[in-house]
Parts: structure tokens; C-alpha cells; sequence
């Protein structure tokens, strides 16, 4: 007789479910609405790189296993761009690793360094994916409070460790907020995570996306920094590259038997064809991806400025990277419902600051980096509008 399989608790039911094909079915049911709510840019890949990846396909050894730790062109590649871009030698005693994106070697990371019930802290607001992989291992994700304009507080950090603690997780810039981290503050991080013994788990995935004055800073470059910092990039902001899945990490030579094991069961190799695209991406390198962002800062000047004319009933604070910013809506709707009512009445989707940990009051994100300006201004117009009749009636006393 067959039996079917007996559906048992299973470690995912306490784990929040994605958000964004929650509001993807609600944008699906509401045609025209204006998305400001993905995390991806409006452009493609170097056309170097596409040309790379047809050549590929006629070699018979892109359709074959190869190193697990990526093509040895790609991390010789790797290496000269973290010399070049990120002040990160290699040669200091840390390695890299070729991996399916970013998030990849998130859990790859969150596998090598923990037990199951260890914790690791991450500064509220947060990458939703990096809650979702630390339970998934079986750790606590430490939610720790930022200050008002989202910049982590050294202090909260070093009260919120523990016996068990064994990572601070650092983005800047920042998903969802669009906040940069000064240098000085991300120094004092690291300098915390080596005085407790931890690690320093640094994502740099959005590091080309900074405006005005505002500079990205590699912890991994930090004298000694290399034996507790694990650094996160990827081409799929900067080289449009989201759906061929390359990126990378930097690691301590010692975590390398741990993060191998990872690589081996989850991925045995990152896609050959993808790596072959990723040479010739990085070869165009950050020049690639600056007249774009040169773009997105007009963009974001235009996001801000509507934004503030909400103004008392909403602000946004300062959000000098990414292509987000994480608005504060002074209302006591309930945030899901809120974006939900922004979507079916006034056609626009954000996405609710819950889904980034912030569980006080209601906050959204604001993603402008998947639209061309008109779009955006376009929705930008709704959400303002919409903000206005919806919450301002709800604040109205019946
Ligand atoms: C902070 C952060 N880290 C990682 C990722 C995922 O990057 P990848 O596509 O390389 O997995 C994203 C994507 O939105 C992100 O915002």
C-alpha cells in the first residue's frame, strides 16, 4: 500500500513568509498599479557579459561541474576588484567564494559560524532574508534598535550580546532604509565584534549606490579585520544581474572547511555560464553601473522631495544609498492594511515596514530603482495622494 507522507511541523511554519508575493498577488488583482515596492534596478547586464555567456554555450565545460568555490578567472577577478574597489587583500588571510547571490552566502555564512539556538544580532530595520536564514538554522535573530535617522547604536549592540551571540550583521547601505554607515560607526562595530569574539558579517550589495557626500566603507579592509569579518556583494544590483545569481563573500581562512560543506550540499558550483557573464561584468566594472546611479540620484532627489511635502503626516529620514528610503507615516492604521488600501484605491505598492522588523508604528518602503523617472514621479503622485485621503481620514475624529 503507498502511503502518503504525513504533514508533520516543519522548522518554516514559525518563520515569516516573504512579503513581496503577498503584495504581488494584490498588484496582480489591481491591474495598473505602479510598483514602488521591488528591490532591483530598471537595467540589464554590460552587453560584454551577455556576449560572454552566448560564447560560453558552444564549451563543453560550461555545461559541466567546476570549482566549487567558482571558476579560478572569476575569483583571480574578484580578487583585484576588492583590492581595487573595497581595500580588502586577500593575501591578509581571508579567501573568497563564488556564490548563487548574496543570499547564498548569508546562509552559508549563518551555517559556519553557528550552533543551533546561537544568536546573531541585526540592527531593526533589516534584510528580511537574513531574519528569514538565521531561523532557518535554528538561531535567534537579536533584534536591536537603530537611533531616529535608522543608524545603528553602538551601545544597544554591545548590551544586546549574550554567551550565545556569534555575529553582528551590518547592510549599508542600508535595504530598507537607504541609510549609509559612516566609517567611524562601522570601525566601532567591528572593533566591538573582536573584542567580544564575534563576527562581523558585512553587506555590501548595494556599496556602488551612494549619493551626495555619502561613501561607502569596507569593514573587511580594517587592519586585522580579515580573522572575524565576512563581507556580502553581488552583480545583481549594480550589474543588473539578479536573475543569473552570482555573488560573492569574503571569509576567514579558517571558516573555510565550514563554508565549503555549505557550498558543496546546497550548490556544488555557481553556474559556469553565469560566472563566465561575471568576468566580463566586473571587467566593465563600477564605471558600468555610474551613469545609472547618476540617474537614480535625480530620482531619489524627486522621491524626497514629494515625500517631504507630507510633512507633518509623514517623514522620511535621511537616505543617502540604495535606491530605498523607509517612510514614517504618522497614523495608528495598521501598516499591512494600509499598503493594501494604497494598492486597491490609488494603485501603488510599498511595502510595509513590518516585513523589515520595524513593529512600531507604520512604516513603508519606498523602492525607486525598478521604474524610469516618469514612473516613478507617477507613483510617487499616488502615494502622496493616497496617504493624504487614506490616513488623514482615518486621523479625521467621525
Ligand atoms: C541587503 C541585501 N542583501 C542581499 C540581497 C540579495 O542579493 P542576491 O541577489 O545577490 O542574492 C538583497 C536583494 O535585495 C539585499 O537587499
Amino acid at each position: 500500500m503507498v502511503q502518503t507522507a504525513r504533514q508533520t511541523a516543519s522548522r518554516m511554519d514559525a518563520i515569516q513568509p516573504p512579503i513581496i508575493p503577498v503584495l504581488g498577488q494584490l498588484i496582480r488583482e489591481t491591474p495598473g498599479t505602479i510598483s514602488l515596492g521591488q528591490g532591483v534596478v530598471h537595467y540589464g547586464p554590460p552587453p560584454a557579459a551577455l556576449d560572454a555567456i552566448r560564447a560560453a554555450l558552444a564549451d563543453p565545460a560550461t555545461h559541466e561541474y567546476q570549482d566549487g568555490s567558482g571558476l579560478p578567472a572569476l575569483v583571480e577577478r574578484i580578487a583585484r576588484k576588492l583590492s581595487a574597489d573595497n581595500g580588502i587583500e586577500l593575501a591578509r588571510g581571508s579567501r573568497t567564494m563564488v556564490t548563487a547571490g548574496a543570499n547564498m552566502a548569508f546562509m552559508h555564512a549563518v551555517f559556519a559560524i553557528t550552533e543551533p539556538g546561537d544568536e546573531i544580532i541585526l540592527p531593526v530595520p533589516f534584510y528580511f532574508n537574513h531574519e528569514m536564514a538565521i531561523e532557518m538554522a535554528g538561531c535567534r535573530a537579536v533584534r536591536v534598535a537603530t537611533d531616529e535617522r535608522y543608524q545603528p547604536r553602538v551601545d544597544a549592540l554591545r548590551q544586546a550580546i549574550t554567551p550565545r551571540t556569534r555575529a553582528i550583521v551590518t547592510v549599508s547601505p542600508n535595504n530598507p532604509s537607504g541609510a549609509v554607515f559612516p566609517e567611524s560607526t562601522l570601525r566601532e562595530i567591528n572593533a566591538l565584534c573582536a573584542e567580544r569574539g564575534l563576527y562581523h558579517v558585512a553587506d555590501e550589495v548595494y556599496e556602488y549606490f551612494t549619493y551626495g557626500g555619502a561613501r561607502h566603507f569596507s569593514p573587511g579592509s580594517i587592519r586585522g579585520a580579515e580573522a572575524h569579518t565576512i563581507s556580502l556583494y553581488s552583480l545583481s544590483k549594480a550589474y543588473g544581474f539578479a536573475g543569473w545569481r552570482v555573488g560573492y563573500c569574503v571569509y576567514p581562512d579558517h571558516l573555510d572547511g565550514a563554508m565549503m560543506k555549505s557550498q558543496d550540499t546546497i550548490l556544488v558550483c555557481p553556474p559556469v555560464a553565469s560566472q563566465l557573464g561575471a568576468i566580463a561584468a566586473l571587467d566593465a566594472g563600477r564605471a558600468y553601473a555610474a551613469p545609472y546611479v547618476a540617474e537614480l540620484a535625480s530620482i531619489r532627489d524627486l522621491v524626497l522631495a514629494a515625500l517631504a511635502s507630507l510633512g507633518p503626516l509623514a517623514s522620511v529620514p535621511a537616505a543617502d544609498g540604495a535606491f530605498y528610503c523607509l517612510l514614517r507615516v504618522n497614523t495608528s492604521m495598521e501598516p499591512l492594511r494600509l499598503a493594501e488600501r494604497l494598492i486597491r484605491e490609488h494603485r501603488v505598492a510599498v511595502v510595509p515596514g513590518t516585513a523589515f522588523g520595524v513593529d512600531r508604528g507604520c512604516s513603508f518602503r519606498v523602492a525607486y530603482g525598478a521604474l524610469q523617472k516618469e514612473t516613478v514621479a507617477e507613483g510617487i503622485g499616488r502615494l502622496v495622494e493616497g496617504l493624504r485621503s487614506i490616513a488623514e481620514a482615518a486621523r479625521r475624529p467621525s
